[in-house]
């Protein structure tokens, strides 16, 4: 969250303890008492220019809840995108229309941190290309202090194509904030180089055994084949033999994780590819916390939307 003129969530890199704590006491209360109309009148721009089920319905409804007009954009087709207009200046004319906060979901195309610098109203990153998605790992992060208290010290181990992936990216800013450790689990090709500065400070493990072995709890990712530059898998569905490999060599199951008594808690923050990275029976086992995760989202989503509202002070750095 920088600290600027307004409220903006891009990042997790300059939080402090103190901005992520007070969010999830907010959450607290709109998890006691949902429906708080604070906002009537308001206009919550939602721009996803990227497809999206949970985080959007979720942003949605949290600005329903807290008596906000969702005004969505939701892919390119019949807007001005398909005139050859640029990213930027559709967030730009919308901004122009003054809504109480914008919140985006784009790819590369757009340079959400550029933006949010120079826009004059509250900008919340909703899942922008490999770089991050911030609001996700609050939610997950939310979603673990609730069942442990605090998160210090907590292994979390991510599984599957991290490289590709936004939310990892996110957890790994989260948890130098929060104190938890995170690890990175998958074949070769779906890690990112281990001497990162960016990647300071994770476990990074080729085998699940030894992953699970390491933590406390799992988050399978879904693999990215829209964002592989070379597919080096074929489209699941179409080749059996490749999903199936994945499946057998990092794909979670009740089986798996049931010979680990140390692992507490399963975690996806979806879309899920059923039967490549989770089998069936762990979706939905005791150790899944995969709904609590997406409950979890709109009182966290209703926590920053309120906070682009100064709900909360103002933190100078
Ligand atoms: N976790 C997540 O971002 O899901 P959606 O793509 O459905 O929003």
């Amino acid at each position: 969250m920088q600290a600027r003129n307004v409220f903006s969530l891009i990042d997790l890199k300059t939080v402090s303890l103190t901005e992520v704590q007070d969010l999830f006491s907010l959450a607290e209360t709109f998890k006691k008492q949902p429906i708080q109309q604070k906002y009537q009148g308001r206009v919550a721009a939602l721009l996803f220019f990227e497809a999206s089920t949970r985080t959007r319905m979720s942003f949605e409804m949290a600005a329903v809840q807290l008596g906000m007009h969702p005004m969505i954009l939701s892919g390119s087709q019949a807007t001005s995108l398909e005139k050859g207009e640029s990213y930027l200046d559709t967030v730009l004319n919308v901004q122009a229309m003054r809504p109480s906060v914008l919140v985006i979901r784009s790819g590369s195309q757009l340079d959400m941190m550029e933006f949010a610098q120079m826009a004059r109203v509250p900008v919340i990153n909703a899942g922008w290309g490999v770089q991050g998605h911030p609001t996700q790992a609050l939610l997950d992060a939310a979603t673990l202090q609730a069942k442990f208290q605090s998160l210090r010290s907590i292994k979390l181990l991510i599984v599957g194509d991290v490289k590709h992936s936004r939310v990892a990216r996110s957890h790994v800013e989260l948890g130098r904030v929060l104190g938890y450790e995170v690890g990175f689990c998958g074949p070769e090709s779906f890690l990112p180089k281990k001497d990162s500065a960016d990647f300071a400070g994770v476990r990074f493990f080729d085998d699940l055994n030894a992953g699970l072995r390491w933590c406390d709890g799992v988050m399978a990712l879904r693999v990215q084949l829209e964002r592989h530059e070379k597919k080096n898998m074929e489209p699941i569905g179409t080749s059996e033999f490749s999903a199936i490999e994945y499946a057998q060599n990092f794909g979670l199951s009740s089986q798996k994780i049931d010979a680990y008594p140390n692992v507490q808690f399963v975690m996806h923050p979806g879309p899920i590819n059923r039967g490549v990275e989770m089998d069936e029976d762990i979706i939905s086992a005791p150790k899944s916390l995969i709904m609590e995760q997406v409950a979890q989202g709109v009182y966290v989503r209703q926590a920053l939307l309120s906070r682009s509202q100064n709900d909360l002070p103002k933190k100078e750095k």
